[in-house]
């Protein structure tokens, strides 16, 4: 039995070394002291993929002209099976996706996790929450009835006023000079297609540099830069990226 599971699995890792990079991640080391507060990454990571999936799906039935679209919108809720589920947590889960990168967002500020070595994973955070409002933007649109025109319509004219770039932004927005048909299709690419997979990389980016410098202790552990092992004053405090320290002349030690 043990043979006919691991054949495959040593098949894959002879040729790949995806089985080792995966053991790599689910078992590396983390604080002993990490705190609930550290699931709210993940807990982000699983709202998006929530709304890829349902995503995907309602892309199949929805059709993005202004003839079709609100027609479309109507079928997925009212006819196509279990279409209003599928509709409804793509909707409200755009809500609860935005909610928990803030909330995420807030614990790493309040823990402190932005400092040194991580400044380049709040910048790519930072690039994902853009990403992630853009894309609650562009949906917006998509049911083409009065809230979303209008809504789009305050939203373009807002980007209009930006210094400089504003008029350019919003003729790229609208596609043209009035929020039309172009305007639907535009919308209806950045969001299923240029913006998710922006943001599929920019998390690819943000997993790896999670686990190349670690994942920091909270602010009040005893194990955090700078303080002393708690009852074991002579054990060397943990070692790695997560504890500031000068920089060595060669390179990393
Ligand atoms: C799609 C949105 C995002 C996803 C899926 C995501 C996912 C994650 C995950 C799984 C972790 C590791 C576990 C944890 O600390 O919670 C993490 C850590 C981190 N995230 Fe995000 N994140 C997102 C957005 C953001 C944003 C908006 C910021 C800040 C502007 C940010 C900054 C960071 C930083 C600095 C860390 C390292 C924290 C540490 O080592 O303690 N992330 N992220």
């Amino acid at each position: 039995m043990l043979a006919v599971v691991n054949y495959p699995l040593d098949w894959l890792e002879e040729r790949s070394g995806l089985i080792g990079g995966l053991r790599y991640f689910l078992f590396r080391k983390v604080p002993s002291d990490t705190n609930w507060m550290q699931t709210l990454g993940s807990a982000t990571l699983t709202a998006f993929l929530v709304q890829a999936i349902t995503g995907v799906i309602l892309a199949m039935y929805y059709k993005p002209t202004p003839g079709d679209a609100y027609k479309s919108i109507q079928n997925i809720t009212d006819d196509v099976t279990l279409g209003w589920l599928v509709r409804g947590m793509h909707k409200w889960g755009a809500s609860v996706f935005i909610i928990l990168m803030f909330l995420h967002m807030g614990r790493v500020f309040l823990f402190g996790a932005y400092k040194y070595p991580r400044e380049l994973n709040w910048v790519v955070g930072v690039l994902l929450l853009v990403m992630g409002m853009m894309e609650g933007f562009t949906g917006y649109l998509l049911p083409w009835d009065q809230t979303a025109y209008w809504a789009t319509v305050v939203g373009i004219n807002l980007n209009g006023t930006a210094p400089f770039l504003g008029p350019w932004l919003a003729q790229f927005l609208r596609g043209g000079q009035e929020i039309g048909a172009d305007t639907l299709t535009r919308f209806y690419s950045l969001h299923m297609l240029l913006i998710p997979g922006a943001i599929f990389a920019l998390i690819g980016l943000h997993l790896y540099l999670v686990v190349r410098l670690g994942v920091s202790s909270p602010p009040w552990s005893k194990e955090a830069a700078g303080m002393e092992r708690d009852g074991h004053p002579d054990k060397p405090l943990r070692r790695g990226l997560t504890r500031p320290a000068p920089r060595p002349a060669g390179g990393r030690d």
